[in-house]
């Protein structure tokens, strides 16, 4: 019998991959964007992050906030957070997927996406990437910047949500 799901995915299920180290205000803008424009988005949580990242937060800590906020933005039943830490092309065929989801915050970004967004096409022919533009408040924004910033117990109001500023204040 043919794995019809493995062999023809879903080209409604969206990817978000990322490392999340923490959740930020702009991921949360673009996971709501991105929502709305498939059936069911499942948020990846790359276990040991982006390449040469080594993450502060472990993934299942990561996995919790990211769960709390969409919880908080009642779309819980079209979002599902999932930690992989396998090559993302095989994450999305494990989700029944094909699109992968990126947010562009400017030209900085577009060289790496675009590398990224053609590697994973040669590993998987019909894969496809789908770009939403960062929200204008956040294409400063940067997990790193935020870490930084709690570091030097500064103000993370306007950068991540509530329960992410005590996490990163408690840690620091
Ligand atoms: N708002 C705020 N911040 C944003 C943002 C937005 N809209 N869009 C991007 N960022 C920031 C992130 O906070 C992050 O900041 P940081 O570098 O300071 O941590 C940075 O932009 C990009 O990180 P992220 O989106 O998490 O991607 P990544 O580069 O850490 O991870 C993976 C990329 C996980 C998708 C990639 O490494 C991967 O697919 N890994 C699996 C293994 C694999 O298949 N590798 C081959 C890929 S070709």
């Amino acid at each position: 019998m043919r794995k019809a799901k493995a062999e023809f995915p879903d080209s409604r299920v969206f990817v978000y991959p990322g490392t999340f180290d923490p959740v930020t205000l702009g991921h949360l803008n673009i996971i709501a964007r991105g929502a709305a424009l498939c059936d069911r988005l499942v948020v990846g949580i790359a276990k040991g992050g982006g390449a040469g990242k080594s993450p502060i937060f472990v993934a299942e800590e990561r996995a919790d906030m990211l769960r709390a906020e969409i919880a908080d933005m009642g779309i819980s039943g079209q979002v599902e957070v999932v930690v992989f830490e396998t090559l993302l092309i095989d994450f999305l065929k494990s989700c029944g997927s094909r699109t992968v989801l990126r947010g562009l915050r400017g030209a900085a970004d577009f060289e790496y996406e675009m590398s990224m967004a053609a590697a994973n096409a040669v590993l998987y022919e019909n894969c496809e990437t789908v770009f939403l533009r960062a929200h204008p408040g956040a294409t400063f924004v940067s997990s790193t910047m935020v870490r930084e910033i709690a570091r030097h117990k500064g103000d993370l109001s306007k950068l991540v949500p509530p329960l992410v500023a005590r996490k990163l204040h408690a840690l620091f």
